[in-house]
């Protein structure tokens, strides 16, 4: 991979990204999400769940109860990153994060989740094994969010044998503004 334009980066990162939020099996489907809270950053493992390129839209699935989420609604920014082994690519992706937790988006992630999925949501430290009847699958919906990164920045690395090649574009004014970056 050799990019001669630094638009080609963009294009490159959220191709990567959409392949990665539509393959389970894809290297990059596990990505890092760093954040902020009251001791300093936090960075977790999550899965990319949906990526629009044309939104800059970037989506995980989380359980309401987990320390990000309070640690979010408090300092929204976030970064993702996410590292292709085989291109030996490093995309960065910045921006605001926000919690979702009604309306039409979550709606439509919550129909898409699996029993077993939906499981997860509502389980406690003392009861691991849920049978999922009516109460349980209510709490699950209560607990149920989703992450949605609106991408302001991204920052992209290609480790090349003949050499590095870096990209940093930020969003601006309905385009990407993309330049050269070293080292
Ligand atoms: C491979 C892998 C995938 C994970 N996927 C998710 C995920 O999609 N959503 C999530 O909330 N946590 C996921 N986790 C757990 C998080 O990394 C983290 O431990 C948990 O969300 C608590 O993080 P917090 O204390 O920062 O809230 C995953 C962990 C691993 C190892």
């Amino acid at each position: 991979m050799s990019w001669e334009h630094e638009m080609a980066a963009v294009a490159d990162s959220w191709e990567l990204l959409a392949a990665a939020a539509a393959n389970h099996a894809h290297a990059c489907r596990v990505i890092a999400l760093a954040t902020t809270s009251d001791v300093g950053p936090k960075v977790r493992s999550l899965v990319l769940r949906q990526c629009e390129p044309d939104l800059r839209s970037l989506i995980c699935y989380t359980d309401i109860r987990s320390d990000k989420v309070s640690q979010i609604r408090q300092w929204p920014s976030a970064e993702l990153l996410a590292y292709e082994p085989s291109e030996r690519l490093q995309v960065r992706a910045r921006g605001r994060l926000r919690v979702v937790s009604r309306g039409a988006l979550w709606r439509q992630a919550w129909v898409q989740l699996s029993e077993r999925q939906r499981g997860e949501y509502c389980r406690t430290i003392t009861a691991t094994d849920v049978d999922l009847g009516a109460d349980s699958v209510a709490r699950a919906r209560r607990n149920f969010a989703v992450l949605q990164l609106q991408v302001k920045h991204l920052d992209v690395l290609q480790i090349g044998r003949a050499g590095h090649q870096r990209v940093q574009a930020r969003w601006s004014r309905g385009a990407w503004l993309a330049k050269w970056a070293l080292p």
